[in-house]
């Protein structure tokens, strides 16, 4: 045994059991507003903090130690800032980089966990909506950031002809639309056009609703509950999967029904996690986030569904073009990308 080999693995080890336990002190802090209290950069004592968010001061300081040993905090002669740049990510909401608020996702793993153990000893099912509810808000607040800053300034136009259509007034449908953050954000951005989402997930739908009503855009969409395979409606000029066709047990027989939904020269916009085609080009940070949550999420989902095709959270392109072709779709084409998503297009 190389024993140098084995202290890296400790290291590195230590570094992950460190971020595991620090992701329950950042879900802690959001929800505590203790990062908020702190987005005007300025230093700050736990006493002052404490009173502040009207916490508990000695376990604000432990909280603050921690994040000071994780790097998150600056720390100096008792005093405690959160420096700009950790703010963006951790206070600001409507930050590109807001990670803060994604946490709940995370949670929702531990708070599963006999769940989800029950599945792996079993057929591997775990239905979306037998999970905690903190996961529903999680992954809400987790993909919102990147829909805000990416969606209609860089996917949209990547498409081929879709921003034109949906100026001049497109119907549009917002498949597996979860809190339907996607689908409030191209309503708020193109008032001429009509957004549907669908999602299999009753309570989600409801939310979706208050949050339509909530962005100002109540009477350009509507929610219902229905599964990708079956919603209502036809001659859509687009229709968008976000993160979420690889969650589906039938992603070909979701795709089909898209395609016959779609009016002809209609667009599918897929959005999916970033990935490459095999786990060689998978096995980086990104694909390591990814992997573990579609264990616990994404892949039990999909079991838990006809067909259970079980594509993963790291499916990548090709895979994903087979499903498009064998749904009849004749072109797809990766459209863009950033770090965690790809974005492709399918055309009627
Ligand atoms: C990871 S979440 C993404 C939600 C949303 N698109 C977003 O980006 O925030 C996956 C969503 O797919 C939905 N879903 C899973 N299987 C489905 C199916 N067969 N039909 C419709 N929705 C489905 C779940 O209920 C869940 O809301």
């Amino acid at each position: 045994m190389d024993m140098n080999k084995l202290q890296d693995f400790m290291g590195k080890l230590v570094v992950d059991l460190g971020g595991a336990a620090l992701a329950a002190n950042i879900q802690i802090g959001d929800e505590l507003g203790l990062y908020k209290a702190m987005a005007d950069n300025e230093p700050v004592t736990p006493a002052q903090l404490a009173k502040k968010t009207g916490c508990n001061a000695r376990l604000v300081r432990e909280w603050l130690s921690a994040q000071a040993a994780a790097g998150y905090i600056e720390h100096q002669e008792g005093t405690f800032r959160l420096p700009e740049e950790q703010a963006m990510a951790l206070a600001v909401e409507d930050s590109p980089v807001f990670v803060a608020g994604g946490i709940g996702a995370m949670a929702s793993m531990f708070i599963d966990k006999d769940k989800i153990v029950a599945a792996m000893r079993g057929n591997g099912a775990l239905p979306w909506g037998d999970h905690h509810p903190c996961l529903f808000r999680g992954t809400e607040r987790f993909f919102r950031p990147g829909y805000k800053a990416h969606l209609v300034a860089e996917w949209l136009p990547a498409l081929d002809g879709v921003v034109a259509r949906l100026q001049a007034g497109a119907k549009v449908a917002d498949v597996g639309c979860g809190h339907g953050a996607s689908t409030v954000i191209m309503a708020q951005a193109f008032p001429k056009s009509r957004f549907h989402g669908y999602d299999y997930h009753a309570p989600s739908i409801d939310v979706a609703r208050q949050r339509a009503s909530q962005g100002g855009v109540a009477e350009r969409t509507s929610f219902a509950q229905a599964a990708a395979k079956s919603f209502d409606g036809k001659d859509f000029d687009l229709i968008c999967f976000f993160d979420c066709l690889h969650d589906m047990g039938d992603p070909v027989g979701a795709a089909r029904h898209a395609w016959q939904a779609l009016k002809p020269g209609g667009t599918v916009m897929l959005v999916e996690p970033f990935a490459g085609d095999s786990l060689e080009q998978n096995c980086n940070p990104v694909g390591r986030l990814f992997y573990a949550a579609s264990t616990c999420i994404c892949t039990p989902n999909s079991l838990s569904q006809e067909v259970g095709l079980a594509l993963g959270a790291q499916a990548g392109e090709a895979q994903l073009r087979r499903v498009f072709l064998e749904a009849g779709f004749e072109t797809f084409r990766r459209a863009t990308e950033t770090p965690f998503n790809l974005i492709l297009e399918a055309r009627k």
